[in-house]
């Protein structure tokens, strides 16, 4: 067909890597993407340290549905589509706590924890096997899993196991939970914010080496001043495509982590417990895994929607479009249930400082997305954005871009079916419509 849109081009003679701007701007895009990826992935939904005690609860819009995890009172941890089996209502309208009931508001029934529905106000007036099938209970989503404390959920009653899917990130998620010998938890507190851009941005954008320099250079002048001996902002480091969209870079930073790299901003106390914590890390992993752990940053994608940034905190980002130009994001901070006042203290103020939507980073980066969404609105003109950094490169840097060209080509084989040729029927290319 002569006038079908090819989302994604790729010439390797020339090592040119191009993507249509359409896929960030179009409505049925958009459509495509719930469809054909967002209801056929795994979706980060909730970790399990924010379950502790029975009855634990959290309520999260996944995808556009509004979704309710919990823990039963047998320990184990479900998760249910938020809405009455009888004619709709939200059950649970609040964002997370502790109940063992759910009471629908609108007319009353009441559920466990477990999804059952426990009583109906006049339930005199429902035949007596009403309920003898289960549906009036809560329903489950078709796939819930775990792996290394983080939970997710697939519509995709088909889908792989969570295990074959996450592929070669298994290793990093299992790197971030190794970090603490009593388990890692969710810190209270969380950043929401929105961004007037196409979610796809914010995936590039997460994994994005090359920007630091540039869009940061004010954070990276305030480590100059406030590092003491800091001479050099040098970042250095490789890339990993890890597999089904997910992807990682891995690099060395100037900034302190409290596990455990230490600078002099934190003195000599900060000192001696970085040393500690590094020491207990060379005794449960070796020297060679505790130095990688220590001094290096991971920023990881988890296709589709799922950032792990392990870099000065340890954040987890998602986020969800509600749009072409409109997502919803939400981040967590990730601790070792053992760290220490000092060091919390310091994880918690580099949370705010750089990625929390107030600090060094968040704000840049937004407005370098939403920059680029208005760009967009010229992608009748300029119809292609590049993605060809490193692509020759046999060993990728952190600042190529891999990652990003590994994110697009899974996204490329899920909305197209893995047609060899990718292409959208139908659609006009955007060469046709410029020239028209
Ligand atoms: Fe929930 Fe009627 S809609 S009880
Ligand atoms: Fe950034």
């Amino acid at each position: 067909m002569t006038d079908e849109l090819k989302l994604v081009l790729v010439d390797k003679e020339q090592n040119r890597f191009r993507v249509a701007r359409e896929a960030f701007v179009r409505p049925d895009v958009l459509g495509a993407e719930y469809e054909r990826i967002f209801d056929k992935c795994w979706l980060y939904v909730a970790h399990e340290s924010e379950f502790r005690k029975a009855g634990d609860f959290v309520a999260r819009t996944i995808a556009r549905r509004n979704l309710l995890v919990t823990k039963d009172t047998t320990g184990e941890l479900r998760a249910f589509f938020n809405t009455c089996p009888h004619r709709g209502a939200t059950v649970c309208r609040e964002s997370a706590g502790n109940s063992k009931n759910f009471q629908c508001f609108y007319h009353g029934w009441v559920f466990g924890c477990d999804g059952r529905l426990k009583s109906q106000p006049g339930k005199e007036s429902y035949g007596e096997h009403f309920n003898d099938h289960g549906e009036g209970n809560l329903v489950p989503v078709p796939r819930f899993a775990s792996y290394a404390g983080f939970c997710f959920v697939s519509y995709d009653r088909d889908i792989v196991s969570l295990e074959e899917y996450l592929a070669g990130a298994k290793e990093y998620l299992d790197l971030v939970a190794n970090y603490s010998e009593s388990g890692m938890s969710i810190s209270s507190g969380k950043q929401e914010y929105a961004i007037r851009a196409n979610w796809k941005l914010l995936v590039e954008n997460s994994i994005d080496g090359y920007h630091a320099v540039s869009t940061h250079a004010s954070y990276l002048d305030y480590l100059k001043n406030t590092n003491g001996s800091l001479s050099s902002v040098k970042l250095e480091g490789k890339s990993r495509d890890l597999g089904n969209g997910h992807a990682v870079l891995e690099y060395r930073a100037p900034w302190g982590r409290p596990i455990a790299s230490w600078i002099p901003l934190w003195g000599e106390q900060g000192k001696a417990e970085i040393e500690q914590i590094y020491n207990r890390l060379v005794e449960r992993h070796g020297k060679g895994m505790a130095e990688r752990m220590a001094h290096s940053n991971r920023n990881m994608l988890i296709y589709p929607n799922l950032v792990i940034n392990d870099i000065m905190a340890i954040t987890v980002r998602t986020f969800h479009p509600v749009a072409p130009d409109y997502m919803l994001v939400n981040g967590w901070s990730l601790a070792p249930n053992e760290e220490s006042e000092w060091a919390r203290k310091y994880r918690l103020s580099n949370f705010l400082e750089f990625l929390g939507p107030g600090g060094f980073a968040t704000p840049d980066d937004v407005e370098a997305l939403e920059s680029c969404q208005n760009g967009f609105s010229n992608y009748k003109a300029v119809p292609y954005s590049d993605i060809s950094k490193g692509m020759g490169n046999p060993a990728p840097n952190y600042d190529d871009e891999l990652q990003m060209r590994a994110f697009w080509t899974r996204w490329n084989e899920q909305i197209t079916g893995g047609a060899p040729e990718p292409a959208v029927r139908g659609v006009p290319s955007p060469a046709s419509r410029a020239a028209a």
